[in-house]
């Protein structure tokens, strides 16, 4: 490592924390810090678990990878990037950030500043983080260290909207410090937003997600709508997105941890403060019970073709929380094959391309094939619109299907392109 510059910490090297450690690491010496030992093993090889970066990305001599927390005193600048899960009630489980802060607060030298990246409600990062790393480092805030918060916006598998083009919000608790924030993030990051506070730069990112949750929930309210009217919503949205402005969101199942979270942060401290949210837990409420509803559908349509039949193959495409990653955290897909497997007479074949076959194994069992086997099945599930999948032709799909199947096509993937009788959409 060249001694001469700038020492930065990432504390948690996962699909936010890694890219970020590995851009950093073009300009300053940067530790990559995190508990798991196995994710530090993993890295050290050249293997990133979250398959986002190549083996020559991260490993790099600017770059060092620990699991050791006292490497943090050495560092000026310190990134946390640890999850901000909700718990079983859908209460926001801020353990890991709480932890996050300890380990910190125990390694903290004076004059450094401390960014959180990680997904917070508003007021987080003052009332708690602060108050853990003042404990434990027995350091006064703005006096002996100063804080940021900087939300993270990427987009795991998507190619276009990446960490450099990404407009990157930033706030700190005094000018100096926000000063010093948008030299380091101006080295990775084109265009850089300067937040009045931290707690604007908190709930900008908290409603960027309630946003589109909303925005999914009404799709998924009028899919519902107009199944029952034998309209189809796809045709409905295309002519209505004629109007200039007229927001183009589509219905499907929301997963993963940040949309189907995040909107949980915000209602958790709007409930503190007195107020009960009524738009954002009923939207929530609608995403979360749509797995349910979908599943329903597709089992009156497998009673209504194959009545008769004593064993129905079936063959599911996709399995991640959303295209084109191997995330299957919170993933809706996972939840529908769960439902579906407790159906009698039917054999489930599971294929997506990204996956850790491995991983999904021995978190929940669930056995992902190499490839879907020729002439096998009754009917296609699309549950993932991988890009894989977006470049198969309908004689690659039928290739797969006996000569009576059906399609349930949930992101409208094949329906759109092939207008094929056989293809149900939501
Ligand atoms: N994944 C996304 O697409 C995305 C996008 C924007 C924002 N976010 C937010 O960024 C944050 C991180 O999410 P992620 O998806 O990168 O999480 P992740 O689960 O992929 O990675 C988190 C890493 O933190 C490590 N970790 C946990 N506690 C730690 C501790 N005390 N000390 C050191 N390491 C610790 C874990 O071992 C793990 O490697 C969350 O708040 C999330 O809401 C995520």
């Amino acid at each position: 490592m060249h001694s001469n510059k700038l020492k930065i910490s990432v504390v948690g090297l996962g699909y936010v924390g890694l890219p970020l450690a590995a851009a950093l690491s073009k300009h300053y010496e940067v530790l990559g810090f995190d508990k798991s030992k196995k994710k530090i093993v993993k890295l050290l090889k050249g293997n990133d678990p979250t398959n986002q970066l190549r083996s020559k990305e991260i490993l790099n001599k600017n770059i060092k990878y620990s699991t050791n927390p006292k490497l943090i005193n050495n560092t000026k600048i310190i990134i946390v990037t640890v999850p901000t899960p909700v718990d079983i009630k859908n209460k926001p489980d801020i353990s890991l950030i709480k932890n996050a802060c300890k380990t910190i607060g125990q390694n903290l030298s004076k004059s450094s500043i401390v960014v959180f990246e990680s997904t917070v409600y508003p007021g987080l990062t003052e009332e708690v983080c602060i108050k853990v790393l003042e404990k434990y480092s027995k350091l006064k805030w703005k006096k002996d260290f100063n804080i940021g918060y900087s939300p993270e916006r990427i987009n795991p598998g998507d190619k276009i909207h990446n960490l450099e083009n990404i407009t990157k919000v930033i706030s700190a608790d005094n000018k100096k410090t926000l000063i010093t924030l948008k030299k380091i993030y101006k080295k990775i990051i084109k265009k850089i937003f300067l937040a009045p506070s931290i707690r604007v730069a908190e709930a900008a990112k908290i409603i960027e997600n309630t946003q589109r949750d909303i925005n999914i929930a009404f799709m998924n309210e009028l899919s519902i709508i107009f199944s029952k009217l034998n309209i189809n919503i796809h045709d409905v949205l295309q002519a209505a997105g004629t109007k200039w402005n007229f927001l183009k969101f589509e219905p499907g199942l929301v997963g993963g941890h940040c949309i189907g979270v995040d909107p949980y942060y915000l209602t958790y401290k709007a409930k503190k403060i007195g107020y009960s949210p009524k738009i954002i837990l009923s939207g929530r409420n609608l995403n979360d019970n749509m797995t349910r509803y979908l599943y329903l559908r597709y089992k009156q349509l497998l009673t209504e073709k194959f009545k008769k039949q004593k064993k129905i193959n079936i063959l599911l495409m996709g399995i991640t929380f959303k295209e084109n990653c191997n995330d299957f955290r919170n993933s809706k897909p996972v939840e529908f094959y769960k439902l579906l497997s407790n159906l009698e007479n039917i054999k489930i074949d599971v294929h997506d391309p990204y996956v850790d076959k491995k991983e999904i194994k021995k978190e929940y069992n669930i056995k992902v094939i190499e490839k879907p086997t020729i002439k096998k099945y009754d009917s296609v599930v699309l549950l993932v619109k991988h890009k894989e999948y977006e470049r198969l032709t309908y004689k690659n799909l039928k290739q797969y299907c006996k000569e009576v199947f059906f399609v349930f096509d949930i992101k409208n993937l094949f329906f759109k392109r092939f207008k094929e009788k056989n293809i149900f959409t939501i």
